[in-house]
């Protein structure tokens, strides 16, 4: 049985004061949503106050990224130690540290093995780009981003992937639920390859890009798909509640 995760990535939006009001406008109606993991990621300078916020509550926190590194000079980096004991999560690999940063498969695999290794959950992200896709190249692109950022990793239900097709992100263009079904099919059968089959069944897949109440219904009615990775419509203390609240009620109906 995989637990559905609606994850809020707010990327780099809110001040820590705007955090703390976010995380407490939406706190009460997420924290009764219950049968369904929910995860905010703010900001880093904001993820203290944030947790304060959210102590006690069933809302679980997670970072947008971390340095691989335990320690030392690596001036502006966040090492897996400090995010130890403050988030349960964290988000690697997503597209726009790959397109802005130059994050590699290479890097983030050793990000992902830091995190497991410091008992993070890495919620991994993969995805094609736009020219990739209409080149019929997606599971080609996801299985060779997957196998390198996996390398030497061992199985583990601790992690997390988010299918997140670049060209969905951000731009209200969300892919169709059936073909993000299919592709997340094919992710679950990468790590079969990968790992066994038993763990592939067992990791939680989601699907992220132009993620809102109007189209969450489209992806999480689909079995393969244990719920979403939610960028801007997380920043909203009434829309980010509704998609979870609808994400409980489709998968207690058994989707
Ligand atoms: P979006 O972002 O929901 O704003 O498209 C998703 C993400 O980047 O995780």
């Amino acid at each position: 049985m995989r637990i559905p995760l609606i994850a809020g990535n707010w990327k780099m939006n809110t001040t820590v004061a705007e955090a703390m009001e976010l995380a407490s406008s939406m706190r009460a109606r997420l924290d009764k949503i219950e049968g369904i993991e929910k995860v905010v990621c703010p900001p880093s300078i904001s993820l203290t106050a944030v947790g304060r916020i959210l102590q006690d509550s069933s809302v679980r926190l997670g970072a947008q990224n971390m340095y691989f590194e335990v320690k030392g000079a690596y001036t502006g980096e966040i090492s897996p130690t400090m995010l130890k004991g403050l988030v349960q999560f964290v988000i690697l690999g997503h597209s726009e540290r790959r397109a802005c940063f130059g994050e590699t498969d290479e890097v983030i695999n050793k990000k992902v093995q830091a995190a497991l290794d410091f008992g993070l959950k890495p919620i991994l992200c993969v995805g094609e780009r736009l020219e990739e896709n209409e080149a019929g190249e997606t599971e080609r692109v996801i299985t060779k981003q997957l196998t390198r950022s996996l390398g030497g990793i061992k199985p583990t239900i601790n992690l997390v992937i988010a299918y997140e097709p670049v060209w969905a992100i951000g731009t209200g263009r969300a892919a169709d639920g059936l073909t993000a079904k299919t592709t997340i099919k094919c992710i679950r059968d990468v790590l079969a390859k990968l790992w066994d089959n038993d763990v592939a069944q067992e990791v939680r897949v989601l699907y992220g890009g132009s993620v809102t109440s109007n189209n969450i219904a489209e992806f999480v009615s689909q079995s393969e798909i244990d719920g979403a990775l939610v960028g801007g419509a997380s920043l909203k203390a009434d829309e980010f509640p509704s998609i979870v609240s609808q994400s409980f009620v489709i998968k207690r109906q058994g989707a």
